[in-house]
């Protein structure tokens, strides 16, 4: 047998419930803050993330599926949906429609990680981009909608931690600072961290290696570093975000891994998500767009990862409503019943009620059995005697009370329960 490969998972029928839950509850969260889907290609061209996603992030250097096609163009598939939906907005020339622009997706991502409990190669994410607006209401409004998001699946044990790390100016001062700081610790520090070191010193602050750890704790903080507008948009948000009481903790070390991020950025955490602690990130990337050629276009935006997020849920006992079974099941007793069942079934369905009826010639005890399995609501017994009477008996699995009903008012009957 050909076995699934590593990273990878398959959702069966029986739990795929639990992945409706999630999605209804992100697009109707999505669809009250005036969000409406995007769907772009699973592949782009590979510089899409090289240079979107940026060059020294861990997704570019270490976890792109990166491949030629038969034509030799190298295409990735992609890592995150921010790239994507940013080249979409600029290649369908969006910009010139209404601004601000809000789009949401679920949809695959594909990064090529140690797989371990909640980090997987193949994962999904519900994500939201904004553009256009480059007020703090934008980012208080993003962080807002992910904090109602993430109630609304009834999670509680969630925290939202947020950070700004500035625009390019007051950024390139602090990166100078953290080098000043850093210089005299790298050859106690990990190969990856030197390089950082070189090409982005904040992606030290957030190395997962313990002597590093150690070191960036004192490392010095980006918010003494904002200049007075970066400070000021950082002030407001939080004012909003209180306001709308949304409840956070300033926390330095937020960084974010992806490079493309300026002044705010934002983490909800679960301790239930294991190692992998994020479930939802995002923050502001002003740069990005321009960097894709669009004049500026300021921009703000989150994902979670739909797997954490399953995890959080199971973890924290949220109930998830489970689908009912099938309305009705209709049983034959013999060739004529059997034939009359896959007739009358044909008809239910053509009148909206689901059901179900024998496909492999099973004993009448062995059809209420796999009915029972399915959690059909009713089973219809059809034999001879119900041929000839034109009603079929009504089995209510609950009751098991029963009644007998003629054929043609079935699916009237059915449809009032
Ligand atoms: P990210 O932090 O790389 O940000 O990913 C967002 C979320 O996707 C994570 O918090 C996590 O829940 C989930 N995730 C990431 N990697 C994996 C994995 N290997 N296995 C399972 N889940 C994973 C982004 O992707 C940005 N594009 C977010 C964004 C949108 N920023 C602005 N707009």
């Amino acid at each position: 047998m050909i076995n699934i490969p590593k990273g990878t998972k398959d959702v069966l029928p029986s739990q795929v419930y639990k992945w409706h839950y999630i999605e209804n509850v992100a697009r109707k969260t999505a669809e009250e803050y005036g969000f409406k889907e995007i769907r772009t290609p699973v592949f782009e061209h590979t510089e899409l993330f090289s240079r979107g996603v940026g060059e020294t992030s861990d997704i570019v250097t270490k976890e792109m599926y990166t491949f030629l096609d038969k034509g030799g163009r190298s295409v990735t598939l992609r890592p995150e949906g921010t790239a994507g939906v940013a080249r979409a907005f600029l290649e369908n020339g969006l910009q010139g429609g209404a601004l601000p622009f809000r789009a949401y997706y679920l949809y695959s991502a594909y990064r090529y990680e140690r797989p371990q409990a909640g980090r997987l190669r193949e994962f999904h994410q519900f994500g939201a981009e904004l553009y256009g607006a480059s007020s703090p209401a934008a980012d208080a409004e993003t962080v807002a909608f992910a904090d109602r998001f993430l109630k609304r699946l009834g999670l509680r044990e969630i925290s939202l931690q947020i950070n700004s790390i500035g625009c390019p100016e007051c950024r390139a001062k602090y990166q100078d600072a953290l080098r000043d700081y850093f210089r005299p610790h790298l050859s106690e520090m990990c190969p990856d961290c030197r390089v950082r070191f070189e090409k982005n010193p904040m992606r030290m602050l957030d190395c997962k290696v313990e002597e590093c750890k150690k070191i960036a704790a004192g490392a010095p903080h980006m918010l003494e570093y904002l200049c007075d507008d970066c400070r000021a948009h950082f002030e407001e948000v939080k004012r909003l975000l209180s306001g709308a009481g949304v409840a956070f903790t300033v926390d330095p070390s937020i960084v974010r891994g992806l490079d493309y991020y300026s002044r705010t950025v934002f983490e909800f955490t679960s301790k239930a998500a294991g190692a992998q602690g994020t479930v939802l990130g995002g923050g502001r990337y002003d740069g990005l767009l321009a960097q894709m050629g669009a004049k500026s276009v300021p921009a703000v935006g989150f994902a979670a990862g739909i797997e954490r997020l399953l995890m959080v849920l199971e973890a924290e006992n949220v109930p998830i409503p489970e689908p009912r079974g099938v309305k009705c099941y209709l049983a034959g007793l013999d060739a004529a019943g059997r034939e009359k069942a896959f007739l009358l079934a044909e008809e239910l369905r053509g009148k909206g009620i689901s059901c179900e009826t024998d496909l492999l010639d099973r004993s009448v005890k062995a059809q209420f059995k796999y009915a029972d399995k399915l959690g059909a609501e009713y089973v219809a017994v059809i034999g001879e005697s119900e041929l000839l009477s034109g009603e079929a008996e009504l089995k209510d699995m609950k009751s098991s009370g029963s009644v007998r009903v003629k054929f043609e008012e079935l699916a009237q009957y059915l449809s009032k329960r």
